[in-house]
C-alpha cells in the first residue's frame, strides 16, 4: 500500500562487509522499513560494490523491502538478474545513458517498482515525460560513490519542485546522501518521505549492540515526521 509517512532505509554501504546476512537481520529488528542496496560498477561511479548474487544473498536475510540502486552504465543488461536477485524495487539513474525510458519500462516489465535517480547536477526538465512510469525519484543528495559525504543544500529546492509536479500521483520522494537528524527535517519539510541513511545509521553500533541502530533509526524518524506538520 502506498503511503507518504516517513521510511528508513539504511544503506548497508556502511554495514559491515564481512557480515551482510547479520546486518540486514540487525537493522529490521531494529526498526528499519527499506533496505536500500547500492550498486556501483567503478564507471558510471569511482566505486564497486554488490553483482546480482551478491544481492540474492542478501535477499534471504531481508523479510521487508530490499530497495536495490543501481550506479551502474550501461544498466538494461543488468536490470533482470537484479529484478531475479530479489529487488522489490529497482532504482536507475537518469544519467547512465541516452534510453532512459526504455530502461524505466524494462525494470517494470521485471516485476520490480520502477526508481528513477537525479543526481545533484540534474534538472526535473525531463520528469513530465517519465513521471507516469515511475513509482520512486530518488533525489541524490550527494554526488553517488561513496557513503559519509556533505549533503547538498541546493536540492532541497529541487525536492519541493518536485512534490508539486507530483500532485496525488502515488510516487515516492527517496533522499540519498548526507541524511541526519539535521538534514532529514528540511527533505521531509519539502515533501520527501523515504530516507536512506548509511553512516547516521550504522555509526557507533554493530551487530553486536544493534540498539545503536535502533536510537539512531527513530532519531531520525522522529526528526523527519516532526517537521512533516
Ligand atoms: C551514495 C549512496 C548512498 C550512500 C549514503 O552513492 O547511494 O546510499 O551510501 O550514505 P550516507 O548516508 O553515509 O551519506
Ligand atoms: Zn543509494
Amino acid at each position: 500500500m502506498f503511503d507518504r509517512t516517513i521510511k528508513i532505509a539504511p544503506s548497508i554501504l556502511s554495514a559491515d562487509f564481512a557480515n551482510f546476512g547479520a546486518e540486514c537481520r540487525a537493522i529490521e529488528a531494529q526498526g528499519a522499513d527499506w533496505v536500500h542496496v547500492d550498486v556501483m560498477d567503478g564507471h558510471f561511479v569511482p566505486n564497486l560494490t554488490f553483482g546480482p548474487a551478491t544481492c540474492a544473498a542478501i535477499r534471504k536475510h531481508i523479510k521487508g523491502v530490499m530497495d536495490v540502486h543501481l550506479m551502474i552504465s550501461p544498466v538494461d543488461a543488468y536490470i533482470e538478474a537484479y529484478a531475479k536477485a530479489g529487488a522489490d524495487v529497482i532504482t536507475a539513474h537518469l544519467e547512465s545513458g541516452p534510453h532512459i525510458h526504455r530502461t524505466l519500462q524494462a525494470i517494470r516489465a521485471a516485476g520490480a517498482k520502477a526508481g528513477l535517480a537525479l543526481n545533484p547536477g540534474t534538472g526535473l526538465d525531463q520528469l513530465p515525460y517519465l513521471l507516469d512510469m515511475v513509482d520512486l525519484i530518488c533525489v541524490m543528495t550527494v554526488n553517488p560513490g561513496f557513503g559519509g559525504q556533505k549533503f547538498i543544500h541546493s536540492q532541497v529546492e529541487k525536492v519541493k519542485a518536485l512534490r508539486a509536479m507530483i500532485g496525488d500521483r502515488p510516487i515516492h520522494i527517496e533522499i540519498d546522501g548526507g541524511v541526519t537528524t539535521e538534514t532529514a527535517p528540511l527533505v521531509a519539510a519539502a515533501g520527501a518521505d523515504v530516507l536512506v541513511a548509511g553512516s547516521a545509521v550504522f555509526s557507533g553500533g554493530s551487530v553486536d549492540t544493534p540498539q545503536v541502530y535502533g536510537r539512531n533509526i527513530a532519531a531520525i524518524r522522529a526528526a523527519a515526521t516532526a517537521a512533516m506538520g
